[in-house]
């Protein structure tokens, strides 16, 4: 067997042996040294899947995912601790800005805006493709996939932000933008239950399998629960502020693909709703955000959310539009 056979053999008995412990870990009854075992291993595959090593990158995102998503309620305690201890690895290995000098408030607004403008998916060329071009069903149905797996949940990072805020008119902020993804008086009109009729219409499953996501989905997935549960508030406001402010055009841009495709008002509306109405809460989260903005390390740590979160989601829809790409030429 030649070295990179060894190596990649040497990889597989370890990324076994690390699910094997965190299989373990997750059990009900598991104790303190079956799940300090399996954490151990899983923030050694967190240093070297974030060292460059694209095999524990992907098993660590996994490992990180099936932490974040729903479980055994009597595992929710060690997995809630065991992603927070991945998440201090992820901060050590998330870049600081070294030319970084705090600005006064309404100019690091200015400064914010100007980042995300610069970040945004309007010019990615899945987006032209989508927007601009006249994209095959197949192409639309499979970019919706993927906004229900991305937005299905989008109400639960507004609730694990809210807890961060000690006084109720900041984490108001948040409750009342829950109040409409709930749909206020009519459950049947929540956000998620809309989008779901878009999902019926093309035939897409609501019910997701994560453990099939590509692994640049999953970190895409993994930085966003991150974010919001960081006790430091300065990453979960610089997320969600990112998304929030351009949520209006992206959905309004969707909106205008879909009536393009003739498809009915019904299962358009969670796009019609969404390419008007987002505004609002972008204000009153900058309006939070500038209680704090005069604090040198929060803007920095803000400016190093933002830079991870756009490298993340410029490397998930790099991944995207391949994936759209090679399932066109294999159909
Ligand atoms: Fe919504």
């Amino acid at each position: 067997m030649d070295t990179a056979a060894l190596q990649q053999r040497s990889d597989s008995d370890l990324f076994t042996t690390a699910s094997r412990l965190m299989t373990n870990a997750l059990e009900p009854g598991a104790n303190y040294t079956q799940v300090t075992r399996a954490l151990e291993a899983l923030l050694a595959l967190t240093r070297q899947g974030l060292a460059g090593d694209a095999g524990a990158y992907a098993h660590y995102q996994s490992a990180l995912l099936q932490l974040h998503i729903p479980g055994d309620p009597r595992t929710e305690p060690t997995r809630r601790w065991m992603a927070s201890e991945v998440y201090r690895v992820e901060d050590e290995f998330a870049a600081d800005l070294p030319g970084f000098t705090a600005l006064p408030v309404e100019a690091f607004r200015q400064q914010v805006d100007a980042e995300i403008a610069a970040r945004s998916r309007v010019n990615h060329p899945m987006s032209v493709h989508l927007f601009q071009g006249t994209p095959p069903v197949q192409d639309v149905r499979f970019f919706l996939e993927h906004h229900w797996t991305r937005s299905y949940n989008f109400y639960s990072l507004l609730a694990e932000l809210a807890f961060r805020f000690e006084a109720i008119e900041d984490a108001s902020v948040f409750y009342r933008n829950l109040y409409g993804e709930a749909g206020a008086e009519t459950p049947q009109r929540s956000h998620p239950a809309m989008l779901a009729h878009l999902m019926e219409y093309f035939d897409i499953p609501l019910a997701i399998d994560f453990p099939a996501l590509h692994p640049l989905e999953k970190a895409y997935l993994n930085n966003r629960i991150r974010c919001v549960r960081h006790t430091d508030v300065a990453w979960g406001l610089a997320l969600l502020y990112a998304v929030e402010s351009v949520s209006c055009v992206n959905h309004r841009r969707i909106y205008e693909l879909l009536q393009r495709l003739d498809v009915p008002e019904q299962p358009s509306e969670f796009h019609r709703l969404h390419g008007t109405q987002d505004e609002i809460d972008t204000e009153e989260m900058w309006a939070l955000i500038a209680k704090f903005a005069s604090e040198e390390g929060f803007q920095r740590t803000f400016m190093r959310a933002l830079k991870r979160h756009f490298e993340i989601n410029k490397a998930y829809f790099d991944s995207l539009w391949q994936q759209m790409q090679a399932q066109r030429l294999s159909a």
